[in-house]
């Protein structure tokens, strides 16, 4: 690659930056959502691509805390922002982007992303950590099982007025859930601003608020009978049927959505299972380890297990044998020269971290060779997460 140089992107080179992600994603954020989430860059973490004085490509990362099965929270880098010139792709612009990116990611264990497209990010060690599923109930009909508490204890709410009570529940809701991210005070701004820019077409937004959990939803469609759940935090099982039951209960809407993880519990909820329909199944986070054992330390396991895990890093050179030991759901990890008993990709670490995605899955597609299957079953059974993990929130 001839003629690219990358350096810190300066205040001034933002217009241009916009510009880029504009071309590339097609919509162009507000002055005051744009500046909310320039406000979240790390410290020196936007770097630009420039041929001559033009700039050609942008790439940034995020301060994020990431919270693991378990319950504890890693500093991560959220990698956003990603866009090169139509004029200027498939040189090496992105790669010389993220090789300038990652040697700024100091002290921090773990990167992620949300990816556009699934074939860019893998050889630079990510791998997808999270399902996004999106199912759909079509209400009419549906009865709620007999079984199931109506535990009440829910009412429509203006957000606004009731900021610091939702800022506490999506706190509680996100430390428990593995792939949770904070969210800071500029994004609560956002999210409450409600900005027509991010309606994509529905209407204005609804609160339904419980003390452990809240779902917001817009209406959708000519006759505004699709209710979409745009963002949903229940801290207990109590709050998330109580919502749940409302928001089977929305008369004239014939469809409710929700984007959410694989177990969700809404099946379960009806007498016919059959009115709950998965329309889309996505990734949803990618994550990316930069310092193995600590990022292997920091969550707890379901089961215990003692394996050399010898992992591969062909972007950043990070990988090397590791000695995994969980013994009560804590781990030791260690770098060693025993040999191996278990070979993967970083990218692959990085899917099985949060327990979204099993080892017997890679095993099968060759993409993890271990010495024999039960140790396929132990890293399944020590890998597994009791709590589904999400993504916390798009970035
Ligand atoms: C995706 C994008 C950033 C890639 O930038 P780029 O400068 O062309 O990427 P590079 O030249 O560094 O490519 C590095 C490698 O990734 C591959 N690659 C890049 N983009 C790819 C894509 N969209 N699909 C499949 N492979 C891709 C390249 O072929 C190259 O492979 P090689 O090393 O085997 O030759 C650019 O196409 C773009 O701006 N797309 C629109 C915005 C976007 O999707 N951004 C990502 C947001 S998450």
């Amino acid at each position: 690659m001839c003629d690219i140089t990358f350096r810190s992107a300066e205040a001034t080179d933002w217009p241009a930056m916009g510009v880029l992600t504009s071309a590339a994603f097609g919509f162009q954020q507000p002055e005051e959502t744009a500046a909310a989430w320039r406000s979240l860059v790390a410290s020196d973490g936007a770097v630009v691509a420039c041929a001559g004085d033009e700039v050609v490509g942008t790439a940034v990362f995020l301060d994020f805390e990431l919270t693991v099965p378990g319950g504890a929270v890693l500093p991560m880098a959220g990698v956003s922002m990603v866009a090169v010139a139509p004029t200027h792709r498939r040189r090496g612009v992105l790669t010389g982007m993220l090789d300038e990116l990652h040697r700024r990611m100091v002290g921090y264990p773990i990167a992620g992303l949300e990816a556009s497209e699934a074939e860019i990010y893998g050889r630079f060690g990510y791998g997808p950590a999270t399902v996004w599923e999106r199912l759909e109930v079509h209400r009419r009909g549906a009865r709620v099982h007999p079984g199931v508490p109506d535990p009440g204890g829910v009412r429509m709410a203006r957000p606004i007025d009731h900021r610091a009570q939702l800022e506490d529940i999506d706190e509680r809701w996100r430390r428990r859930t593995p792939g949770g991210l904070h969210t800071p005070a500029r994004l609560w701004d956002e999210v409450l601003a409600d900005r027509e820019e991010s309606r994509h077409g529905g209407t204005p937004r609804y609160c339904l608020l419980h003390a452990d959990g809240y779902a917001f939803y817009r209406l959708f469609g000519d006759e505004k009978t699709t209710a979409e759940v745009t963002k949903f935090a229940a801290a207990t099982a109590e709050a998330e049927i109580a919502l749940w039951r409302v928001l089977l209960g929305l008369d004239l809407k014939e469809v409710v959505g929700i984007h959410t993880h694989p177990r969700h519990l809404l099946p379960y909820l009806l007498t016919d299972p059959r009115r709950v329909r998965v329309t889309s199944v996505e990734d949803g986070l990618w994550l990316r380890m930069l310092d193995i054992p600590a990022v292997l330390q920091a969550r707890t396991y379901s089961a215990d297990l003692s394996a050399v895990l010898e992992v591969s890093d062909g972007f950043l050179g990070r990988g090397g044998r590791f000695a995994l030991d969980v013994r009560g759901g804590q781990a030791a990890c260690v770098a060693t020269d025993a040999e191996p008993d278990v070979c993967l990709d970083v990218s692959v670490l990085g899917s099985l971290y949060l327990g979204a995605h099993r080892a017997s899955s890679f095993a099968a597609a060759h993409r993890l060779r271990c010495k024999d299957s039960e140790l396929v079953s132990a890293l399944d059974a020590a890998f597994a997460s009791e709590i589904p993990a999400q993504l916390g929130f798009g970035f």
